[in-house]
């Protein structure tokens, strides 16, 4: 059985994530691919953009194409209740009333993640070649990235220690603390729990098969948000093999919107400078709604026909390489850059808040640093054998 390949789609609410996934999932189908594309946004609207009826489960859309859209609240019951039994307990033992006791055992955003969680399953059915996913707008879902690092802590860290934790610490939290301790229920949910976790940031950082799709508009703050996750995204190891600018004004778009459409065009530079060598992928805005086959048909052209930059198959691995990483410890942090092709004498370095702008030439890259790295400065930088190396320190 060989291993499907599974493409992300994520970008800020309303680019046109759900349009591009759908659109890819239908060219895979065409390409003869056996294709899925599940929506893990709680608020679903890939039936809509495909025109059919969808469930929980893989619905038949097409020859080759299969669509589901996932229960978050079913999802959410799964994999929690019984931490959420446990905390809502104890939160109303101290005065909260049930409704607002049940809001504050969801963390926000765990309802996609748990969705998330599916793909596992369909990742080891051998049904499918490709798996699409259609994502909740990236806020939440960035946030989410770090889950597993969380899970592995505490597998590794508290899971051993739980015998000694309820023992010991019983007594002292029923008299001392009046809460009640989680039972070896809630342990044992939270341990399923973080496998799952762990296992499907496995099959998603498997850099030979999943990759990362960032949608966006051409518009400078939706560019911006997606600059932030391309950096968390590199931070974590997920790899991104292209970017999709959606809505772009198309040539001839009148004079009405002319000075819309120049505007738009610096912004594509901005989105070319920030993610080279990553592909840029360009859909126009269209004169009328993405919703049915059509126009998913119509968008998929756009993206991967014969005069686009992803001409190479929409399940082509696009790029493939990670081509910036940040190490940090107590006293300072690396950044480490993909430059190719650059001469040492023309690389140049400035940080405007958060931004590092690096040049080499003419070719300018905007990076978007980590708030922790907020702190710290740009030290030395060395250039060699196309990598770029910037070490930081904190300034005092
Ligand atoms: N290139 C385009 N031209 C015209 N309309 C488009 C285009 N792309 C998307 N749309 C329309 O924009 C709206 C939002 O698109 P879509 O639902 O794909 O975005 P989304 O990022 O998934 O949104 P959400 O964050 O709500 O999930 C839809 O009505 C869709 O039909
Ligand atoms: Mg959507």
């Amino acid at each position: 059985m060989s291993t499907p390949r599974t493409i992300l789609y994520t970008g800020k609410g309303g680019v046109g994530k759900t349009s591009v996934a759908a659109a890819t999932a239908v060219r895979c189908a065409e390409e003869g691919q056996r294709t899925l594309i599940l929506s893990t946004d709680p608020a679903h609207s890939l039936s809509d953009s495909l025109q059919t009826e969808l469930g929980a489960q893989p619905t038949e859309v097409g020859r080759n194409l299969q669509a589901a859209e996932i229960d978050a609240q079913h999802e959410l019951t799964r994999h929690w209740k019984g931490v959420q039994d446990w905390f809502g307990e104890m939160l109303m033992q101290r005065g909260l009333d049930r409704i607002s006791a049940e809001e504050l055992t969801v963390p926000p955003g765990v309802d996609e993640l748990f969705s998330l969680l599916r793909l596992q399953e369909h990742h080891a059915s051998g049904e499918w070649d490709v798996i699409v996913l259609d994502c909740a707008p990236t806020g939440e879902t960035m946030r989410l990235l770090s889950f597993p690092e969380a899970a592995r802590w505490w597998l590794e860290k508290i899971v051993p220690l739980e015998r000694a934790i309820l023992a010991t610490a019983a007594p002292f939290a029923r008299t001392v603390l009046d809460i009640p301790l989680p039972t070896g229920a809630v342990f044992q949910d939270l341990q399923r729990l973080s496998a799952n976790l762990i296992a499907m940031d496995a099959i998603l950082r498997d850099t030979a098969h999943s990759t990362i799709r960032l949608v966006m508009a051409p518009d400078r703050m939706v560019i911006g948000e997606a600059m932030r996750t391309f950096t968390y995204l590199n931070l974590y190891g997920y790899l991104t093999d292209a970017v999709v600018v959606n809505k772009v004004f198309p040539r001839g778009v009148g004079e009405y919107f002319a000075a819309w459409r120049e505007h738009q065009q610096e912004q594509l530079g901005l989105v070319r400078s920030a993610f080279e060598p990553v592909p840029v992928l360009e859909v126009p805005y269209f004169d009328r709604e993405v919703i049915g086959a059509e126009m998913l048909a119509r968008v998929g052209e756009e993206l991967f026909g014969a005069a686009a930059a992803g001409r190479s198959g929409a399940s082509a691995i696009l790029h493939d390489t990670i081509t910036q990483t940040i190490e940090s410890d107590e006293s300072g942090a690396t950044l480490r850059l993909t430059i190719p092709f650059a001469r040492k004498q023309e690389i140049g370095l400035k940080q405007v808040g958060l931004e590092l702008i690096v040049t080499a030439g003419t070719r300018r890259r905007t990076i978007m640093l980590p708030p922790t790295l907020a702190a710290y400065q740009p030290t030395t930088a060395t250039y060699a054998d196309g990598v770029l190396e910037v070490s930081f320190s904190r300034g005092e």
